[in-house]
């Protein structure tokens, strides 16, 4: 029998496994590079986006998801830019939810829309959300984020506490200087809302006027003084990503560390990205990418084409990145809201 929409054989096992032996069974997907917040690491303060068509549609977006997943894909991130400004962003969202062989479905949003969307989001099946807040005082979080209003990004936070997501989790980005006085503060901010945050040490990506090298905070340097701040207990718990978790004792915060600079997690790297364009990067850190977008527009009725670009492009999946501080141009040019956080 065959699987009408993938012609595939109903039940072939059909993994994705890299030439470095890696199983690829998650995906981060960007809907849109638009963005309602200019975060300094991430644009520009002009940006120019992309034209529509130039972007999947959001048909284009469930046909590759659910191709994916008929490849073992068992976990499917959605991101952007900001994921809820893009119209009809749930009707995608209700879709990519309903696939059965799909274990989870989860968002990396800035917030802003939370507070009117959070119920709809839990209906449609999402179980996670990461929620991005670096600062919690009002005037530097509108200065990092150029345009975003922390209040309403609080409220959104409480609106997707009160409809009880499965875990919700801060992502912070430390930079000296500018918000690392803020450490404490938001970790007993994530332990008094009872939810997990993280951080990330800023990367290298896109062309953000930005001076990374005198900004950069070690997350080496953030676990030691969270150490001489709280009790904090090494936690196996993965969520399938590269960041590492503590647990502070007695309460129900996870601290976890993304740290692509001072610990090198490729080697466990189970992820590939597409971009909005339907662009397959095959890491973060490296050009290697194949355009599936002309695959899903010339061959409207048949997905063969699509598996094999998927299936071919295991083989020239990178064994890791290669971020460098010191060097004069950043490794790879490409703003994260194009190729998704
Ligand atoms: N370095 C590190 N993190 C970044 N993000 C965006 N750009 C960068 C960068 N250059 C983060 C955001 C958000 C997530 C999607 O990616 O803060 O939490
Ligand atoms: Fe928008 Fe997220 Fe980029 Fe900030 S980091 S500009 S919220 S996409």
């Amino acid at each position: 029998m065959l699987n009408s929409s993938t012609n595939l054989p109903a039940k072939l096992p059909i993994n994705l496994i890299d030439q470095f032996g890696r199983t690829v069974d998650y995906i981060r997907l960007s809907i849109t590079d638009r963005c309602d917040f200019r975060c300094v690491y991430c644009m520009a303060e002009k940006m120019t986006f992309l034209p529509r068509e130039e972007v999947l549609s959001l048909e284009e977006c469930v046909r590759l998801v659910k191709v994916f997943v008929s490849l073992g894909v068992s976990k499917v991130r959605i991101t952007g830019g900001e994921p809820l400004v893009r119209k009809n962003a749930l009707w995608l969202l209700e879709e990519i939810g309903k696939l059965a062989r799909l274990n989870e479905l989860v968002l990396t949003t800035n917030g802003s829309q939370l507070e009117n969307q959070a119920q709809d989001l839990k209906n449609a099946g999402v179980k996670r959300i990461n929620i991005s807040v670096d600062s919690l005082d009002a005037a530097r979080f509108k200065k990092i984020t150029r345009t975003g209003e922390l209040d309403k990004v609080l409220r959104g936070i409480q609106a997707a506490k009160l409809v009880g997501f499965e875990n919700i989790k801060l992502n912070s980005v430390l930079m000296r200087g500018v918000n690392d006085d803020e450490l404490l503060t938001l970790v007993n901010f994530a332990i008094a809302q009872a939810i997990d945050i993280s951080f990330i040490e800023e990367m290298p990506l896109g062309d953000v006027n930005h001076t990374r090298e005198s900004t950069f905070c070690s997350n080496v340097d953030t676990l030691k003084i969270l150490q001489s701040e709280f009790p904090l207990v090494s936690s196996t718990e993965s969520t399938g990503g590269p960041a590492r978790y503590w647990r502070v004792a007695n309460t129900d915060t996870k601290i976890g560390f993304i740290s692509p600079h001072s610990h090198n997690f490729c080697e466990s790297c189970n992820r590939v990205r597409i971009s909005c364009k339907g662009e397959l990067y095959l890491c973060l850190g490296q050009e290697d990418k194949v355009d599936l977008m002309p695959l899903l527009r010339n061959n409207p009725e048949n997905d063969q084409p699509l598996i094999d670009a998927i299936l071919g492009s295991m083989a020239t999946k990178p064994k890791g990145h290669d971020f460098d501080l010191k060097r004069a141009e950043p490794a790879v040019i490409r703003f994260m809201s194009h190729t998704g956080g």
